[in-house]
């Protein structure tokens, strides 16, 4: 088991901006401040996650529902009272702190409170939430033991061993409603036992869509007007003056009426941590359309253009 000295010191580094490994409940996660954006998007440029996907963020004390989630639904509080530490993570809306990486760009950020006394210990001399996915490489199985960790990302800067995890299943991911809660990931913890507290109610589709705040709408990933990828599709009677340009080269960016450039080194990086901010501006701009530059397809640069793709796939004029 990590002494106390290893776990002050991979706290340490995840202050920096570094990447943990680290023991849970479930399976391994790979953790980061889950405040600082740039590290945050470390973790999908080791793990080669071809998307962004919205991560977990981990808690050591069930009070801080209040700080990363705005005005949590009080049932949260029950149930955090009776399923934590555990394995359960409820989706709630997001507060201002937390990155837009984080949730891949969504209004609302899944928290949980680990039960394993490494990730707490850890997450308490961090002083701050950890977000972590599991601790694989994309496509590959979700690790149980260091060792699987160690096999899949020799990049990762610390691996705190605590030995096989318990459960070796994800955690159940829900969220709630006026009704009820429903299941958004199936996992250690059953509908069977959160209805002895509160009533499952999975909400119909076209109920959703009254309900919903119009903030919420952007929880569809996509800008809500047309998004295009230069080389890939863009209509040819595009108006450059009514159009936006998302550029990562700088090249090519006459006429336009606005051009984002997310970096101007080439840090693909940098252009994760600032891409979802920017498709919500663009949102509230007075333009007709994006026109999006592709980024290079290496590193964090396969997940960015993932993320493109699926929003400007629906504005493709191929069927
Ligand atoms: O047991 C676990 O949950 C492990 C350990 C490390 O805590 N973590 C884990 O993370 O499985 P990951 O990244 O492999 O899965 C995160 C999943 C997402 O794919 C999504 O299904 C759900 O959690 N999720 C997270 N935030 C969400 C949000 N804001 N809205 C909807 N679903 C969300
Ligand atoms: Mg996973």
């Amino acid at each position: 088991m990590p002494q106390t000295e290893d776990i002050l010191r991979a706290a340490k580094l995840i202050r920096e901006g570094k990447l943990v490994a680290f023991p849970t409940e479930t399976v391994y996660g790979l953790g980061a401040n889950a405040l600082d954006a740039e590290a945050v998007a470390r973790i999908f440029e080791l793990k080669e996650r071809p998307s962004f996907d919205p991560l977990i963020v981990h808690i050591a004390n069930p009070g801080d529902l209040n700080v990363l989630g705005k005005h949590p639904d009080p049932r949260c509080f029950l149930l955090a009272e009776k399923f934590w530490p555990g394995p359960l993570t409820m989706v709630v809306p997001k507060s201002d702190i937390v990155p837009d990486i984080v949730t891949s760009g969504l209004e609302t950020v899944g928290i949980r409170m680990p039960a394993n006394e490494t990730a707490l210990e850890l997450i308490r001399a961090a002083a701050c939430p950890i977000a972590a996915p599991s601790a694989n490489k994309f496509g590959l199985l979700s690790p149980t033991t260091a060792q699987h960790v160690k096999k899949q990302l020799p990049g990762v800067d610390c691996i705190l061993d605590g030995g096989p995890t318990g459960i070796g299943i994800e955690s159940t991911v829900i969220s709630l409603n006026h009704k009820g809660f429903e299941i958004l990931r199936h996992g250690f913890i059953t509908r069977e036992d959160i209805e002895k507290y509160i009533p499952f109610y999975a909400m119909p589709a076209a109920e959703k869509t009254n309900i919903v705040s119009p903030g919420m709408l952007k929880s569809h990933y996509s800008p809500g007007k047309p998004i295009y990828i230069q080389g890939d599709y863009v209509p040819e009677d595009l108006q450059r003056e009514k159009a936006a340009l998302l550029s990562f080269s700088g090249n090519d960016s006459q006429g336009f009426a606005m051009v984002y450039r997310l970096t101007s080194s080439g840090d693909l990086r940098e252009y994760a941590v600032k891409l979802f901010s920017a498709l919500h501006q663009l949102e509230d701009e007075d333009i007709e359309a994006i026109v999006a530059e592709p980024v290079p397809m290496h590193g964090i640069g396969i997940a960015i253009m993932d993320k493109l793709k699926k929003a400007a796939h629906r504005y493709r004029n191929d069927d």
